[in-house]
C-alpha cells in the first residue's frame, strides 16, 4: 500500500509498543474487540490482584475516588455531564434500558434506519408484538446513508421516537447523526443514537449531535475490556423515561411501600459490577483522550480510504462500504466469498470478522448480501499490517 497520510498526532510506532498485541497479529478486528493498551491491560490485571488480596469489596472501597473519575472521563468525551452517564455492562443492556424506558404505547410510531443493529430492532418487533407499537424504517438515500429528507416527511403527531444506529455493524457507513438530531429536536421528539461502533473511533459530542440518549461498547474502537459500556441519557429527558426494573443501586427502598429513585442516570445502572473491567473502561476512554479523537479519526480515515483504493484495484474484489461518509470499517467480498476469506486471513495471523445477513436484515437484504468480510482499523495498524493483508487478498483473488 502506498504510504497513508498518517496524522501527525499519532505516533503509530509507540501505539504498537504499547500495544503487546501488535507484537502477535495484525488486528483489523477492531469492530468486534480492538487490542487493549497497556495502560488497560494493567488497571485490570492490578484491581483483579487487589481484589485477590483485600477482598472484592474492599476493593472497590479503596478504588472509589478512580470509579467516580471514569464518569467524568466519559463525560469529557461526550460533552456532557457526568450525571448524565450510567456504566452498564454493553451497549445492548444501555440500548434496551434506554428503550424499555420509554412511554410507548399502542399505535405509537418508531423510526429507525436501514443498517439498525439486530439486537435494537429485535427489541422493536418485540414492542411492536407487546405493546402495539409501530416501527418503520426510514430509507436510504442514494448515497446509501440514511435519508434525513424521506426521515422529516415521515414525522407526525404518532412519532415518539427517532433511534438510528451511527456506524451499523456491517459496513463502514456513517449515518448523518447531526441532521438526524437537528431534526428530532425541531419536533420535540426522543433520539436515541446507538453509538456503539462510532465511539472510540471519531469524535462524538451529544450537544452537536442533540441525541437524547446514547449507548456505547467498551471493547470495540474505544479498546476497554469485554463487558463494559455506557449510556448517555440527556438530563432534560429524564423525567419523560420510566426505567424499566430496579435495583438497589438504581433505586432506594425508603418506606415499606416507598422507594426514591437514584439521582441523574444513576437509577439505569445495575449494583453488582464487574469493577476491574469498568477501570479498564476508564483507562481506555482516558488513553482515548490522550490520543486525541480528532487525531484517531483522522489517521483511521485515511488508512481505511487507502485500504478501499488498495481493494478496489483488485480484480474479484468487491468493496461493500456505502454512504456519503465512511470510517474505520472496510467491507468486502472476494469473488462473492467472505467466510472463507476470513477463515484464510486468520491462518495467516491476520483477524478480520464477518458480517452476515440477520446482524443487519434490513440493508443486506436490500443490497442482496449473505455476508462480508469486515475488516475494522485502527491507528496501531501500520504500513506493514495493511500490506501483510493485501498481499494475501491478493493471493485469494487470483486462487479463487
Ligand atoms: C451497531 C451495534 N450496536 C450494538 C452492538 C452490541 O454491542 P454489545 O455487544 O456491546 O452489546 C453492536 C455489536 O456488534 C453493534 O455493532
Amino acid at each position: 500500500m502506498s504510504r497513508a497520510k498518517a496524522s501527525p498526532a499519532i505516533d503509530v510506532a509507540r501505539a504498537r509498543a504499547e500495544t503487546p498485541g501488535c507484537a502477535e497479529v495484525v488486528h483489523f478486528n477492531n469492530a468486534g474487540a480492538a487490542l487493549m493498551p497497556r495502560p488497560v491491560i494493567d488497571a485490570v490485571k492490578s484491581h483483579i490482584d487487589l481484589e485477590a488480596r483485600i477482598g472484592g469489596y474492599e476493593a472497590e472501597d479503596q478504588m472509589r475516588g478512580r470509579l467516580d473519575e471514569i464518569y467524568r472521563s466519559i463525560a469529557w468525551m461526550l460533552n456532557c455531564e457526568p450525571e448524565e452517564i450510567a456504566l452498564v455492562e454493553n451497549a445492548t443492556i444501555g440500548w434496551n434500558t434506554a428503550f424499555h424506558s420509554l412511554p410507548l404505547r399502542p399505535g405509537d410510531r418508531v423510526l429507525t434506519a436501514m443498517a439498525e443493529y439486530a439486537s435494537n430492532f429485535l427489541n422493536f418487533l418485540h414492542a411492536a408484538k407487546r405493546l402495539g407499537v409501530v416501527v418503520e424504517p426510514v430509507p436510504n438515500d442514494e448515497s446509501g446513508q440514511l435519508d434525513t429528507e424521506a426521515l422529516e416527511s415521515m414525522i407526525d403527531d404518532r412519532v415518539k421516537l427517532i433511534a438510528i444506529t451511527h456506524v451499523p455493524t456491517n459496513s463502514g457507513l456513517v449515518n448523518p447523526a447531526v441532521e438526524v438530531g437537528r431534526i428530532a429536536r425541531e419536533h420535540n421528539i426522543p433520539y436515541l443514537l446507538d453509538a456503539c461502533q462510532s465511539v472510540g473511533q471519531m469524535k462524538i459530542d451529544v450537544k452537536q449531535i442533540g441525541c437524547d440518549m446514547l449507548s456505547a461498547t467498551g471493547r470495540k474502537f474505544l479498546r476497554g475490556p469485554r463487558g463494559t459500556g455506557f449510556l448517555y441519557i440527556r438530563e432534560s429527558i429524564l423525567e419523560k423515561l420510566d426505567p424499566p426494573w430496579l435495583d438497589l443501586r438504581s433505586a432506594k427502598w425508603v418506606d415499606p411501600d416507598r422507594y426514591e429513585l437514584a439521582p441523574g442516570a444513576r437509577r439505569f445502572e445495575n449494583w453488582e459490577f464487574n469493577v476491574a473491567a469498568l477501570l479498564g473502561l476508564g483507562s481506555a476512554v482516558e488513553y482515548a483522550l490522550g490520543w486525541g479523537l480528532d487525531a484517531i479519526e483522522t489517521y483511521v480515515g485515511a488508512y481505511a480510504a487507502r485500504l478501499r483504493e488498495e481493494l478496489q484495484a483488485i480484480p474479484g474484489v468487491s468493496l461493500r462500504d456505502i454512504g456519503a461518509r465512511q470510517c474505520g470499517i472496510v467491507t468486502f467480498r472476494v469473488r462473492g466469498k467472505a467466510e472463507e476469506i476470513a477463515a484464510v486471513l486468520g491462518v495467516e495471523g491476520i483477524n478480520v470478522s464477518v458480517s452476515v445477513a440477520n446482524s443487519t436484515l434490513l440493508d443486506m437484504r436490500a443490497r442482496g448480501l449473505e455476508n462480508v468480510v469486515r475488516a475494522g482499523v485502527h491507528y496501531y495498524n501500520d504500513q506493514a499490517d495493511a500490506e501483510r493483508f493485501l498481499a494475501v487478498i491478493r493471493r485469494l483473488a487470483a486462487e479463487t
